[in-house]
């Protein structure tokens, strides 16, 4: 149970026996079952399996999920593959040789397509997912910082990493866990992501680094990470402090190469030493496997990471935990077989063009004014109302869709903006332009209904109930 979802209070300890449960075997089972310890008594597989199928009934339907970045959709191929690989523990490299060349195989395939200037010299790791990627990457920043200020003899007890206040939860955690201060650079009303030059005003001696994201994840828009290099270039050459650049590019990795391909975002910047991107968000894989790499085997000190031996050569294994399944990673050689670049590139302009749709039609209702636009970024965009709007908001909005099954999660904005509450809508693989239709009828008939409305909404209950 998490600290965030306690038992409601009428929740009784014992769970119920269905009447739907198969008779023959729920013949011999207790009337009740403990709900939060363990049954004196297991229960028959297939009645198990029934109870918790029905518990799982009220979940919400992954494909109508616009909430969140990760997968809900796999081709049927991949994810049969996932299952002859479900028993597949990714660490053990002797004993799954195959499935390690396949992940050392999407590491090349990644150091190409991010543009490392030798991709048999990049070097990085398969993940559970972005957030660990991001540990990762800061980290590697971190000691590198560190050891240059004691080989220099100086202090380096108080470390900071620069990034916009718009930056994914994670990077709050990397600085709690790993005690490094974070600068924040706020987001203002006409600039909801990084200013290069704000980041720049932040460094100094101690920072360890400052990191690009790519896209944002409150309204998809991609961090200027080429005009941030120019100044990090600009700063050096007034200061000497060489500050390095990790990109989180959780979800752009994916789509930039393919969506935007002149942007210059990635290892063709010297001064971009990391990159991570999640494999379950836009590389079409069920959660969970991201991806962190380097762009030189020489920036991933050896203290850092655990060689093995196992398939001839040596084979580093970095990263937060030990076993991890290997299915994600077989699944990612999929996709990058099965698509290639023309089925990717096809894949990101069919994204771009439903989340056009969809802001598009959107935009035409007036009292819905676009925050941003999926051309060109992210196939993810946000909404708000217009400020004469006064008797509802979009969280009732956001209340109103989830009773036709639709999850568009209602927000406010990060610091100096938090008084702007938006919509947010991600479009991922599996979202069709038919499906963006029957949303767009939804919205408008909810819109409608709201703007029919002659006095203000009582405050929505679950305004917080989203957290991505
Ligand atoms: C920019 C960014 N970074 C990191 C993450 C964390 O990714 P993961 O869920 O793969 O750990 C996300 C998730 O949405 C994100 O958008």
């Amino acid at each position: 149970m998490t600290a965030s979802s306690p038992p409601p209070k009428r929740r009784a300890s014992t769970i119920g026996i269905s009447a739907g449960l198969n008779a023959r075997l729920a013949a011999n089972l207790p009337a009740e079952i403990p709900r939060d310890s363990l049954p004196a008594r297991g229960l028959d597989a297939q009645n198990a399996y029934e109870l918790i199928h029905d518990h799982l009934m009220l979940d919400g339907n992954a494909r109508l999920n616009l909430a969140t970045f990760v997968g809900t959709w796999i081709e049927p191929e991949a994810r049969r593959l996932m299952v002859e690989c479900a028993d597949k523990n990714i660490i053990d490299k002797d004993e799954y040789p195959q499935t390690a060349d396949l992940e050392q195989r999407c590491l090349r395939i990644l150091a190409n397509l991010w543009n490392a200037p030798d991709p048999t010299q990049a070097i990085g790791i398969s993940t559970t997912g972005s957030s660990e990627g991001c540990m990762l990457g800061g980290l590697v920043m971190k000691w590198h910082w560190r050891q240059r200020r004691r080989t220099a003899g100086l202090e380096n007890g108080t470390p900071n990493l620069v990034m916009g206040s718009n930056t994914q939860i994670c990077w709050d955690k990397f600085c709690a866990y790993f005690e490094v201060e974070p600068r924040l650079v706020p987001i203002t009303a006409d600039r909801l992501q990084l200013g290069a030059e704000e980041a720049v005003a932040r460094c100094d001696e101690h920072t360890i680094g400052v990191v690009g994201i790519l896209g944002s994840t409150f309204d998809g828009s991609y961090e200027p990470i080429e005009e941030l290099s120019r100044q990090l270039d600009a700063l050096q050459e007034r200061t000497g402090l060489d500050i390095p650049i990790h990109v989180d590019a959780a979800s752009g990795g994916f789509v930039a190469p393919f969506n935007s391909p002149d942007l210059v975002w990635d290892f063709r910047l010297s001064r971009v030493v990391s990159i991570n991107s999640s494999g379950h968000k836009y590389g079409g894989v069920l959660p969970g496997v991201g991806w962190v790499l380097w762009r030189h085997d020489d920036l991933l000190p050896a203290e850092l990471r655990f060689n093995v031996n196992y398939l001839g050569g040596q084979m580093p294994t970095i990263g937060m935990n030990f076993s991890r399944p290997g299915a994600q990673v077989v699944a990612q050689y999929f996709n990058f077989l099965h698509l290639g670049r023309e089925g990717f590139a096809h894949r990101m302009a069919t994204l771009e063009a439903i989340a056009s749709h969809l802001a598009d039609g959107l935009r035409a209702l007036p009292p819905l004014r676009l925050v941003s636009h999926p051309l060109g970024q992210l196939p993810v965009f946000a909404v708000e109302l217009d400020p004469s709007v006064r008797n509802w908001s979009v969280f009732h909005l956001s209340d109103k869709l989830r009773e036709r099954g639709w999850q568009v999660p209602a927000y406010t904005l990060p610091a100096d903006c938090q008084e702007r509450a938006v919509l947010r809508f991600v479009v991922r693989a599996g979202f069709s332009r038919d499906m963006a239709d029957a949303l767009l009828d939804d919205i408008e008939r909810a819109v409608g209904w709201f703007e029919s409305l002659t006095l203000p909404m009582p405050e929505p209950i679950t305004s917080s109930s989203f957290r991505h």
